[in-house]
């Protein structure tokens, strides 16, 4: 069975003593005896420090909101993943929706980003999704592909069998509106499919495809019951310990 994968999404929020105070909230309320696997990813000044505070547990992971597309050099501003990986950070979000339409991203910057965290062994969580517009005209499927295929079918099978694909409908971001069980289990479904024949039936059950879009505690529970839903990528309410302990016990219900 796949590792079923919970990811908090902290995006600019929080000081540093709410950041190390949420962490201490998330250990107090989760353990090492469950097996989902619980990704943190704060701001990049927090990274190192809830590393350190998160050490001792064994299913706690740290990632990174966004990384350079470039290896090294003269970047002002930007981090690179050689540097992520040095302190201990594990994944990273890339192509994220708000990076793609606030800061312009195209699929190919996106696709550069992807190949320099595998070449850093670092874990990608390629964020895919259409928008509203795109949904209600149909081409949701359409705009779905074109992401994937441009953003990281140029890795290698074993590379993206260790990757994860967050699937994020830009409507259902932070508006409290999330895709329904069967909107998303016919996405993540679309999306193994294309992995699929592009690689193989191996590689395709390997990925981890996770949603993301206004989960929370109430609605964490019908989502995991989907085949194809391996998790989720929690924007707000994982700046609750209480609430982002809450979809991790979801999970772990699951698999009990
Ligand atoms: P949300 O954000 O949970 O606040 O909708 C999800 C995300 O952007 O990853």
């Amino acid at each position: 069975m796949r590792t079923k994968i919970i990811a908090g999404n902290w995006k600019m929020n929080l000081d540093y003593a709410q950041a190390m105070s949420l962490v201490d909230g998330i250990m107090q309320m989760t353990d090492d005896n469950m097996q989902t696997r619980i990704v943190l990813a704060p701001p990049f000044p927090y990274l190192a420090l809830v590393e350190m505070q998160s050490k001792m547990r064994t299913n706690i992971f740290i990632a990174a909101q966004n990384c350079s597309d470039k290896a090294a050099g003269a970047y002002t501003g930007e981090v690179a993943v050689s540097m992520l990986r040095s302190i201990g950070v594990e994944g990273v979000i890339i192509g994220h929706s708000e990076r793609r339409t606030i800061y312009k991203e195209s699929d190919y910057v996106i696709a550069d980003k992807v190949r320099r965290a595998l070449e850093n062994g670092i874990q990608p969580i390629f964020c895919c999704g259409e928008s509203l517009e795109e949904r209600n005209s149909g081409r949701h499927f359409d705009v779905v592909r074109s992401q994937v295929e441009n953003g990281i079918f140029h890795a290698g099978g074993t590379e993206i069998a260790d990757s994860i694909i967050a699937y994020e409908p830009v409507w259902a971001i932070g508006t409290g509106v999330n895709a329904t069980a069967a909107q998303a289990q016919e996405m993540h479904k679309f999306i193994r499919t294309l992995v699929k024949e592009k690689y193989d039936e191996q590689v395709a059950g390997k990925i981890r495809i996770i949603y993301g879009g206004s989960v929370n505690s109430s609605n964490a529970s019908e989502l995991f019951d989907c085949e194809d839903v391996d998790g989720s990528l929690v924007g707000g309410a994982s700046l609750k310990a209480s609430e982002f302990a809450s979809i991790i016990i979801a999970m772990e219900k699951k698999l009990s």
